[in-house]
């Protein structure tokens, strides 16, 4: 596979056209330059320098010790390999308690390689999301399983099961889109309630462990390669090396699968 390509840059606009005509794309984490090259090259539209990183790169067990200083390493690294993916990057843990530093570590991360930002809550990042957006800054908004707050929920749930959970999020979805959010991630809820919220948002949605119906699909470079930090892989999670030749093919794959919905199956899936 060649590393060259003439593609522009993909843009917030660029996804927004493809959920507006109805293709799916893919996105896949990166915290180095030479992974983020090979996943740039085989067509994947989203490189996230995911706070993730915090798991499999500095092998914590949560996402929490991660600091704006490690993001800022890796974003910077990712954005050197990358040629024209679009960078999305996650403010750490505690990055964004306060308007004033939000501000300040968004405007980092922008200035050092990233296209967005993404942020994990529900309607309490709705003002934030205004200002961030109102300053130009793209943001996508991360909800269901939010990993920053794995002491609050107690452990890696599904969430969005309950009626009542299911409507809250649908109703906070609605509002994260009103106040500016031009992303919106849904991490581990079940099928139908990812339907819904794609079927009722006018901007992409981004699922892992949400079904397949979403306008694309994330997941970390490490499970799409078979090497999980985890004992036993999450259920949503697949290994595409197993059956390729190569890395790239691998890659190459897990694009082409998201794009045709044929990733993720119903074994991947959780239902209510
Ligand atoms: O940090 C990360 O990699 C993420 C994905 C799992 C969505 O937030």
């Amino acid at each position: 596979m060649s590393l060259q390509t003439d593609k522009p840059l993909t843009t917030v606009a660029t996804l927004q056209k493809l959920k507006d005509d109805g293709k799916k794309f893919s996105c896949l984490t990166a915290y180095e330059s030479t992974m983020a090259k090979v996943i740039s090259a085989a067509g994947v539209d989203v490189i996230l320098v995911g706070d993730s990183l915090g798991m499999v790169i500095q092998g914590h067990d949560s996402t929490l010790p991660v600091t704006m200083d490690d993001l800022i390493y890796h974003l910077a690294n990712v954005a050197r390999g990358n040629q024209s993916s679009h960078i999305m990057a996650d403010m750490p843990f505690m990055s964004y308690s306060t308007d004033e530093k939000a501000l300040d570590n968004a405007t980092e991360l922008m200035q050092n390689g990233a296209h967005s930002i993404k942020i994990e809550g529900g309607e309490w990042i709705c003002k934030l999301t205004s200002l961030l957006a109102e300053r130009g800054i793209p943001v996508c908004a991360h909800m269901g399983l939010t990993p920053q707050s794995i002491n609050r929920i107690g452990g890696y749930f599904v969430q969005g099961r309950d009626t009542n959970q299911h409507e809250i999020m649908i109703s906070e979805a609605i509002k994260l889109e009103e106040a500016g959010a031009q992303l919106l991630l849904l991490e581990c809820v079940p099928a139908e309630l990812a339907t819904q919220i794609t079927e009722q948002l006018n901007i992409p949605v981004i699922g892992i462990g949400a079904g397949n119906t979403t306008d694309a699909q994330v997941m970390v470079i490490h499970d799409l390669l078979g090497i999980s930090c985890l004992e036993k892989p999450p259920k949503f999670v697949k290994n595409f090396l197993a059956n390729s030749v190569s890395i790239q093919d691998a890659i190459k794959q897990y694009d082409q699968d998201v794009k045709s919905g044929a990733f993720p199956a119903k074994e991947h899936t959780f239902f209510k």
